[in-house]
C-alpha cells in the first residue's frame, strides 16, 4: 500500500471509530470539502484466501461525515479455498455438517434438482427451481407456523415484486438511506478485514446487495439468504436477466435468521441490509449470526433509530412494546441498544455511522 494508500485507510478508520458511540451524522455532505483523492493499491491476505485487491478510490470526507464514496475494486481470488466454503452449510435442526447427495450446488444453475442430507438426523433438503430451502419446516408436508407480520409482509407476491419497484428507494426518502450502491461503498471499510472470503447476504430481499457482492468479484462466496420465497424469486429473476451476471459461487437459500443452515464458526461475514428491525427477535437472531461467524468474521447491518426529535414523544418505549407486539417489528431508539445488542450476543468493536434515522452498524466476532 502506498503512503496515500495508507492516509486513506487510516482516515476512514479514525473517522469510522470517531463516531462510535457518540456518531450523529446529521446529512450526507452534498458538497464535501474534498481533502484528497487517493488511489491507493491495497494488498491483503485473508487468513484463507490468497486475496489481491487494488482498489482505486475516489473518498470525499469532511469534518462531519463520510460523504461520498466512489470505489471501484478489482480483485483476484486464488479460488483454491472454495471447497471449505462448501463445508459451511449446515441442518437447521441439529446444526451438524450437510452433504450433498448430488453434486455439490454451489451455483445458481446448480439448485434445481440438487440436494443434502445431514449427517446426523438424516434429514435430506431439496433445491427447487431457485433456492434451496433450509428452513426447519423445509420438507414438511402440512405442517407450517405463521411468522410474525414483520416478517410475513415480505412473503406477499406483491411485496416482493415491488421491493425493488419503488419500495427500497422509499426508505432513502423517510429514513436517509443513502442507496444500495452508497450503503455497499460505506459498508466495504468495515469489510476490509474479510474480504476474499465468505458472506451471507442474510434477509437478502430481492438481492440487491447479494448481487452487487457477487458482481463485484470481492469474496469467495456469496449466500443470498431470505425466509421469503418469493423475494428469491425476484432475486433469480434479477440474476436471468442479467446476461453476464457470475452464476458461479452464488447460492439463493431460504432460512429464518433465528435459526440458521450454517455450520458455527465458518462464515466471514454476515450483512443485513434494513433487516435488524424485521426480525421477529434481533436478539435470537444476532446470537445466530455470532455463532456462525469465524473468530474475526465481520457483522455489518443497516437499520434506522428513532431518535433525536423522536426521543421527545410521550411513552415512546411503551408505543414501542406495542407496535413490536401488533408487528413483529422491533424499533430501535438508540446507538447504545444496538451496542447493547451485539455485546450480548458476544461480538465487539462496535462501529456506527449516521444519517438522519439510518445507522450502518459493524461488530465483529473475538479472535
Ligand atoms: C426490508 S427487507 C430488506 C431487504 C434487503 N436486505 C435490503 O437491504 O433492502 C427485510 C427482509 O427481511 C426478511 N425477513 C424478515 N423476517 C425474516 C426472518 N425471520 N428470517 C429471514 N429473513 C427475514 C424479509 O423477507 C425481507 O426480505
Amino acid at each position: 500500500m502506498d503512503t496515500k494508500g495508507i492516509m486513506a485507510a487510516v482516515t476512514v478508520n479514525s473517522l469510522i471509530s470517531t463516531y462510535t458511540h457518540t456518531s450523529t451524522l446529521s446529512s450526507f455532505n452534498r458538497s464535501p470539502t474534498r481533502l484528497f483523492t487517493p488511489t491507493p493499491t491495497v494488498s491483503s491476505f485473508h487468513p484463507k484466501f490468497h486475496l489481491r485487491l487494488r482498489a482505486s478510490s475516489s473518498f470525499s470526507i469532511s469534518s462531519t461525515a463520510l460523504i461520498d464514496a466512489n470505489t471501484t475494486d478489482s480483485i483476484e481470488v486464488e479460488k483454491e479455498a472454495i471447497e471449505s466454503s462448501s463445508n459451511l452449510l449446515a441442518c437447521p435442526v441439529c446444526y451438524d455438517s450437510l452433504t450433498w447427495t448430488s453434486d455439490p450446488g454451489f451455483s445458481v444453475d446448480a439448485i434445481p434438482g440438487s440436494s443434502l442430507q445431514c449427517s446426523t438426523c438424516r434429514k435430506t433438503y431439496a433445491g427447487n427451481q431457485t433456492h434451496l430451502d433450509l428452513t426447519t419446516t423445509g420438507g414438511a408436508k402440512t405442517y407450517g407456523e405463521p411468522m410474525p407480520a414483520s416478517t410475513e409482509i415480505f412473503r406477499l407476491p406483491l411485496v416482493s415484486f415491488l421491493y425493488e419497484r419503488g419500495w427500497r428507494q422509499s426508505f432513502s426518502v423517510w429514513g436517509g438511506f443513502p442507496g444500495p450502491e452508497k450503503e455497499f461503498e460505506l459498508m466495504k471499510d468495515f469489510l476490509k478485514p474479510v474480504l476474499g472470503g465468505n458472506i451471507i447476504d442474510a434477509s437478502c430481499g430481492s438481492g440487491l446487495f447479494s448481487r452487487l457482492f457477487s458482481k463485484s468479484g470481492l469474496f469467495s462466496l456469496v449466500v443470498a439468504l431470505d425466509y421469503s420465497e418469493n423475494m428469491l424469486q425476484q432475486c433469480y429473476e434479477f440474476i436471468q436477466q442479467e446476461e453476464s451476471f457470475p452464476k458461479e459461487n452464488f447460492v439463493l437459500v431460504r432460512a429464518d435468521i433465528s435459526r440458521l443452515p450454517f455450520l458455527s464458526n465458518s462464515v466471514d461475514a454476515v450483512h443485513a441490509g434494513a433487516a435488524l428491525h424485521c426480525w421477529p427477535s434481533p436478539l435470537a437472531a444476532v446470537a445466530e449470526v455470532s455463532r456462525v461467524l469465524q473468530p474475526g468474521g465481520v457483522f455489518v447491518a443497516t437499520t434506522y433509530i428513532v431518535d433525536g426529535p423522536f426521543t421527545f414523544v410521550p411513552f415512546l418505549s411503551t408505543l414501542r412494546q406495542n407496535i413490536s407486539q401488533v408487528s413483529g417489528s422491533y424499533v430501535f431508539l438508540s446507538e447504545r441498544e444496538l451496542e447493547d445488542l451485539c455485546r450480548a450476543c458476544g461480538l465487539v468493536g462496535f462501529k456506527c455511522i449516521r444519517n438522519g434515522l439510518f445507522v450502518m452498524i459493524s461488530a465483529t466476532k473475538p479472535i
